[in-house]
């Protein structure tokens, strides 16, 4: 092996999980390297999800990296639900004690993060291939990979899995340990960032006869929107014109008019539930959605992958600087405890706004009686803004 590399926690991926555990890590005086197998280029222009918990945004401005999220996000303080083509506001202000939400990419998080790890000096190698990870299972764990052609080792002694659904690190967890939770959602969602002024001050959620539409943005000048589509949906089949003429029927409310703009990126992308237990193996440990996915209906993910992170890095800093493992041998049983009440939120979002194909009419005859129900009682709303804007994360943020 070319130059062997040591460092204390050996990272797989340079997503929100992988970069924010790192750097956490660099604050609580551990050694970490991170490898990842795209550009940071590719990883830095990845349109992915842009809402942040209040708990997320605690923790990155106690990181030191929430400057350019403080100016150039959006604080929400409720979101829309809107069906009988009529809206209905629910005000996580009034309902949660004062709590929001940041409308932020999560781009531009991973942005932030990576000039952090690069200004203190932290080792995050991008366009790997080949990785794979070894000896988890005893004292001396190892990550290799390639670099320009070049075979390399990293001997460390834990690895963090933070390499995605499709990672090499859950699948490396030999057969048989780890069970899998699956539901599959019969749709999907077809997804567009536009040159459009936002349409509306807050994120607009649609239940409508012909399926499910939100409105989002990124910016005072860029929307990003959505609608329920078959899971399969071939894209080629949707010119511009069509997507905006299904947004104009499906988020159509008395008075009220959606803004139109070019279309500068669409995609479909399927929708599922999944969870993996135990989230850790030996020396390994999942983190993010190497572990879980949740439907994006509750905006969740990114969040999800913070949360995991948070508690990891507190388990390492225990260990280094105690020896003692205990937070670190209950990481799962703790993370696992936020994960499924995620999951609750995110199949309880899916399953209300959606239509799905085989419905049974009284189904339907439900679904609007529970948005009935949730935008007109306090306690329904209020359960569902302490959801949105992010259950109390366990102990100090750092
Ligand atoms: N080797 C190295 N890196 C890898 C490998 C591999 N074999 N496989 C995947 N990766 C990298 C991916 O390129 C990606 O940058 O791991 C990273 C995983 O990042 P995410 O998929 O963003 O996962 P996570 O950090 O857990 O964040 C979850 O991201 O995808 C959104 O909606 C998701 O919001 C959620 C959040
Ligand atoms: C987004 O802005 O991309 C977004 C917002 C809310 C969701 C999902 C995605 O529930």
């Amino acid at each position: 092996m070319a130059n062997p590399q040591r460092t204390q926690v050996g990272i797989v991926g340079a997503g929100p999980a992988g970069l924010v555990l790192s750097h956490l890590l660099y604050l609580y005086g551990i050694d970490s390297i991170v490898v990842e197998n795209r550009s940071r280029q590719y990883v830095e222009d990845r349109v992915r999800a842009g809402v942040l918990e209040q708990g997320t945004v605690d923790l990155l401005t106690e990181m030191g990296v929430g400057e350019r999220m403080k100016t150039e996000g959006l604080i929400h303080y409720g979101i829309e639900l809107r069906f009988g083509g009529r809206g209905h506001r629910i005000d996580f202000k009034d309902l949660t004690g004062g709590k929001g939400i940041m409308i932020y990419a999560q781009h531009e998080v991973l942005k932030d993060l990576n000039n952090a790890r690069a200004a203190t000096g932290g080792q995050v190698y991008f366009e790997v291939e080949d990785v794979s990870v070894h000896g988890f299972d005893g004292c001396r764990p190892t990550i290799r990979y390639k670099k320009d052609g070049n075979s390399h080792e990293i001997s460390c002694d834990f690895i963090a899995g933070c390499d995605g659904f499709h990672g090499i690190c859950r699948p490396s967890i030999p057969s048989g340990v780890l069970t899998e939770y699956v539901r599959e959602y019969p749709f999907g969602w077809l997804g567009i960032l536009a040159e459009a002024r936002p349409s509306s001050e807050e994120l607009i959620y649609t239940y409508h006869d012909r399926g499910f539409a939100l409105l989002s943005m990124r910016t005072p000048r860029i929307s990003r929107l959505y609608l329920q589509c078959k899971p399969d949906e071939d894209i080629a089949l949707w010119e511009d014109e069509r997507i905006w003429q299904e947004l104009h029927t499906r988020l159509t409310s008395d008075g009220w008019k959606l803004t139109e703009g070019e279309i500068l990126q669409k995609g479909v992308t399927g929708m599922r539930s999944f969870v993996v237990e135990p989230m850790q193996y030996g020396r390994l440990f999942l983190a993010g959605d190497s572990a879980h996915i949740v439907p994006p209906t509750g905006a969740k993910g990114l969040n999800l992958a913070v949360a995991d992170v948070r508690v990891l890095a507190r388990g390492f800093k225990e260990f280094y600087a105690t020896g003692r493992r205990d937070l670190l041998d209950s990481y799962s049983e703790i993370a696992l405890r936020r994960v499924w009440k995620v999951q609750r939120f995110s199949w309880w979002m899916t399953s209300m706004l959606h239509r799905f194909p085989d419905e049974n009419p009284f189904d339907r005859r439900r679904q609007l009686a529970e948005l009935d129900y949730v935008t007109g009682s306090r306690a329904a709303a209020k359960t569902l803004a302490e959801n949105y804007v992010g259950l109390k994360l366990p102990g100090r943020h750092l």
